[in-house]
């Protein structure tokens, strides 16, 4: 089954198209981000704007790459929630139509558990159950994954999404946004005991976890040298950034794997770039006998080739939708109630 897939939640207009929910044929994205970095930030307007401006582009290209017309679509997936709500209306409108015009089912894709479908496209034959840490510019989440659509929420973050926190200490450290990736090449440079920020748990909640005072941490350090004359050296800070990200988030991912038996753990979202990351998730994983499964860097971040991924799987759990369809802002990533 081929899926047109469609993903638009924040600043890149992505489209896709995979079979079987495993297969790409072709994976499109064009990134907003040299136009947001002029702000410091996603505008949401102009990314709404600039969805408009390349979807239909975008959707010829996709088709064009997998040698394949409209005729051959069975079904168009979509990203419809979270995110911004103007940006997931373009996606939302433009896969509907498609959808209504061509005869084919409409298929509704969470954004987050599409970050965690993404290890379907690097790992054939990953199943679930399993555990997932979804780890972005807006989330940072622990999830059972019980079945293909049955997702739950096991903990996170009380405040700042991992990505970010690494975007606003990238901004102080004068990096353009967003400063994820700078950092961890900056990071690769730097001593990463040089400096010690806050590792915060909480005794009642042990995969809770908080990166709002470890931002506030590191531009506190910043502005305490600067005052005194000194310059911060910004290899060492992002080393001692990547390093307390990573402590905080590997070992809450074995407990997850701990707590629900899983010996299978994924990791999806901008966030599971990292090399500091990845590396010490390798290392814990190997030592605690888990198997890991992290996709490419190119289904790290949005992408739609997870939407086609996980849309498969949607699909033959009978989660279709009419053209009623609307896109939300925010959506609880747990099934559970649904
Ligand atoms: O998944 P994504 O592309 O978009 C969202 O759904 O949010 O994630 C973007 C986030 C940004 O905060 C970016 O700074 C971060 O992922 N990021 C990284 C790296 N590459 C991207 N963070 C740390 N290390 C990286 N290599």
């Amino acid at each position: 089954m081929k899926i047109l897939a469609f993903e638009s939640s924040c600043d890149d207009t992505c489209v896709a198209v995979v079979e079987d929910g495993r297969r790409v044929l072709s994976s499109c994205v064009s990134s907003q981000t040299d136009t947001h970095a002029l702000y410091g930030g996603v505008v949401p307007e102009i990314a709404s704007r600039m969805h408009t401006e390349a979807i239909s582009r975008l959707c010829r290209n996709a088709l064009d790459d997998a040698g394949l017309t409209l005729a051959d679509v069975d079904a168009v997936a979509v990203t419809y929630a979270p995110g911004l709500i103007g940006a997931l209306l373009v996606g939302l409108s433009f896969a509907k139509s498609l959808a209504a015009t061509l005869g084919v089912p409409l298929i509704p894709v969470h954004h987050v558990r599409a970050h965690v479908a993404a290890a379907y496209l690097a790992f054939p034959e990953l199943e679930p159950p399993f555990v997932a840490l979804a780890c972005s510019g807006g989330t940072t989440a622990f999830i059972h994954v019980e079945d293909y659509t049955k997702f739950r929420f096991l903990g996170g973050t009380k405040d700042d999404a991992a990505g970010e926190a690494f975007d606003k200490v990238g901004r102080c450290l004068g990096l353009t946004y967003p400063a994820g990736a700078a950092m961890d090449r900056l990071a690769a440079g730097g001593n990463d005991r040089a400096y010690e920020f806050p590792r915060p748990s909480f005794a009642d909640a042990p995969l809770d976890c908080s990166f709002s005072g470890l931002k506030t941490a590191v531009i506190n350090t910043v502005h305490n040298l600067q005052q005194k004359g000194l310059e911060p050296s910004v290899p060492d800070l992002c080393a001692s950034f990547c390093r307390t990200v990573s402590d905080m988030l590997v070992p809450r991912l074995l407990k997850a794997a701990e707590l629900t038996g899983c010996t299978t753990v994924c990791v999806g979202g901008g966030v599971a770039a990292n090399s500091v990351l990845r590396r010490d998730l390798e290392r814990a994983c190997a030592a605690a006998g888990l198997r890991l499964c992290i996709p490419p860097l190119k289904y790290c971040g949005d992408n739609a080739a997870m939407v086609g991924a996980l849309g498969y799987y949607e699909y033959l759990a009978g989660h279709t939708a009419g053209p009623d369809l609307n896109a939300y802002a925010t959506m609880s990533l747990s099934t559970e109630n649904e």
